[in-house]
């Protein structure tokens, strides 16, 4: 949307483009809330997501529900109750509901009473898919869900062609917005320098890899603009690259679509098959921040596949925790109102801008009655 169109004029901003709300995220959009073996049939769970409290559980086919944690009687969290026949019963008084929020069960009224139906709780659309349950956090009836698919990495509905490895979910000391701009592209040849360099000139043959041989204090930043947005090349005092994992030529999608989904396109090491990392930053409440990530191969035979997992195990996974933490550092380090009030930027920063005024955009948008769909080749695998 054209920055014209957004009214502005009745917004609050706590800091420069952040309106008031958005530290809490963006609603109306599918979140990876849990992964499939997180969410047992046996009992409901509880998990705050976008500064709400939920409860999820699967219904008598399995399937994922969610819905605000209160119950409308007496307010007692329904994430303590008891799943019966596949409702979701208050553990208090017996008020049973059903994933759409209907109330099913008003146990001292006859069957045939319609009091039930003047009880409801607020339920979100969830869906299964890739080994994440994911749930729209939002008005469904105002601003209805897209397919999931539609939104959500093309990989997940496609695991004929694709492997992927997921990482077990974090949660960070950060508001989400600082974890978001924490993904800027030309940070990692810095802070990641000794977790992600590898040395140029040796394909990989297997095995775990040992950092750039280069000394940190030749090392230097080239930034370049790619069709990915702009990206930083690791070099030494020569202007040589030192191999990074960065890939900057024939990227497809967006480094970073709405509600904030990061795409990082990586090699892990010269020779090894590049993979996408795929990441989810969104608020647990205003000041933590649910991490989720995985890492995907395009992979159709058992050869590509074992290959991939062999990439993944040695040289991928050991690196995704370091940098991980690195990540998780920085961010939590910071407060976001003096971090977004006081800031000297660069012309590099100009991608962090850009995608910080896309997330105020489609938050203003629904205030306004419009929902920002992901752009169309957003979740297409990147290389
Ligand atoms: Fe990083």
């Amino acid at each position: 949307m054209a920055e014209a169109q957004v009214p502005r004029m009745e917004t609050r901003e706590i800091a420069p483009d952040i309106p008031s709300g958005l530290e809490l995220g963006l609603r109306n959009y599918w979140y990876p809330v849990l992964r499939t073996e997180e969410l047992p049939s046996e009992r409901p769970v509880l998990l705050t997501v976008l500064g709400e409290d939920v409860a999820v559980w699967r219904d008598a086919a399995g399937r994922p529900q969610v819905v605000h944690d209160r119950c409308p009687h007496r307010g007692v969290r329904l994430s303590r109750g008891r799943i019966l026949d596949g409702h979701l019963q208050c553990a208090f008084h017996g008020l049973r509901f059903d994933g759409t929020g209907r109330c099913t069960l008003i146990p001292w009224e006859p069957e045939s009473s319609r009091l039930k139906d003047e009880v409801r709780v607020r339920a979100y659309p969830s869906e299964e898919l890739g080994g994440y349950v994911w749930a729209y956090i939002g008005d469904a009836e105002r601003f209805p869900p897209p397919p999931l698919a539609a939104e959500v990495p093309e990989e997940l509905s496609n695991p004929e062609e694709f492997v992927w490895f997921r990482l077990p979910t974090e949660i960070w000391d950060a508001n989400w917005l600082l974890t978001v701009d924490g993904g800027d592209a030309f940070h990692a040849v810095t802070l990641h320098a000794d977790s992600q360099s590898t040395p140029s000139e040796n394909g990989w043959k297997g095995g775990t890899i040992d950092p750039s041989d280069v000394p940190l204090a030749d090392r230097r930043v080239k930034i370049v603009d790619t069709p990915h947005g702009i990206r930083g090349i690791s070099v030494d005092r020569d202007g040589e690259p030192i191999h990074h994992g960065h890939l900057t030529r024939d990227i497809r999608g967006e480094r970073v679509a709405l509600p904030g989904i990061h795409t990082n396109p990586i090699s892990a090491a010269p020779g090894a098959e590049p993979y996408a990392a795929r990441l989810w930053q969104f608020p647990l409440d205003a000041d933590r921040t649910w991490v989720v990530r995985f890492l995907t191969w395009r992979a159709r035979t058992e050869e590509e596949r074992t290959r991939a997992r062999e990439i993944f195990e040695d040289v991928a996974l050991p690196r995704v925790r370091r940098v991980s933490d690195e990540d998780a550092r920085i961010a939590a380090g910071l407060d976001l109102v003096a971090a977004r009030s006081d800031e000297f930027l660069f012309e590099p920063d100009m991608d962090l801008v850009r995608i910080r005024r896309r997330l105020r955009d489609a938050f203003l948008a629904q205030r306004d009655g419009e929902r920002i769909p992901l752009a169309r080749d957003a979740m297409a695998f990147p290389v």
